[in-house]
């Protein structure tokens, strides 16, 4: 697998992750929305963009709200897809929220976006509960999922 490398977004990277956003969603959000989050400096956002190279290959937005942080939005442009980046994006912003003292990480997604679901199944989060015909006028659940941080498994099997 290539080298993945993630950092804070800055505002020079906005426009490739305009890009990524259109080649994602059907109501990408604009380069100004996206300017808008990279921009803010109250400490309740952070963009961050992961790196191939010179490539900017996808990118993570997470708000804190009252002690608790949200995944606003993931994407990896489609080029760069299935190579670990969507998961490496994830684990940094669980991580980053750790950091934080944060106690919870949670998230919305489309009940048909199997990629993203599974995604994050993998990555410890579970399914919390649904908000019926959130999306696309009303013909789309929405899966609220969370992921308590800071837990410690354990292993009832060891001697
Ligand atoms: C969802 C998304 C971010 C995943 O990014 P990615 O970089 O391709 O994901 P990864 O390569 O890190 O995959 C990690 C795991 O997710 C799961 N996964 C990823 N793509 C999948 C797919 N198309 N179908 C099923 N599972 C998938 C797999 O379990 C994978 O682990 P594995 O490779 O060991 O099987 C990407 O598909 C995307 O940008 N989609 C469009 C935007 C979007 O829907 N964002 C989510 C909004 S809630």
């Amino acid at each position: 697998m290539q080298n993945i490398e993630i950092r804070q977004a800055k505002l020079y990277d906005v426009p490739a992750l305009a890009r990524i956003e259109r080649d994602s969603f059907d109501s990408p959000w604009s380069a100004d929305e996206i300017a808008k989050d990279v921009t803010s400096d109250d400490g309740s956002i952070y963009v961050a963009v992961a790196l191939i190279g010179d490539e900017r290959a996808g990118y993570a937005d997470m708000r804190i709200i009252k002690g608790e942080s949200q995944i606003y939005n993931i994407a990896v442009a489609p080029e760069f897809r299935k190579q670990g980046i969507g998961e490496a994006l994830l684990d940094h912003m669980v991580r980053k929220s750790e950091e934080l003292g944060l106690r919870i990480i949670t998230l919305e997604v489309r009940a048909g976006n199997e990629a993203a679901m599974v995604l994050y199944e993998k990555m410890g989060f579970r399914k919390v509960g649904t908000r019926p015909g959130y999306y696309a006028k009303g013909s789309e659940d929405a899966v609220l999922m969370d992921k308590v941080l800071g837990e410690i498994t354990i292993d009832m099997n060891v001697q």
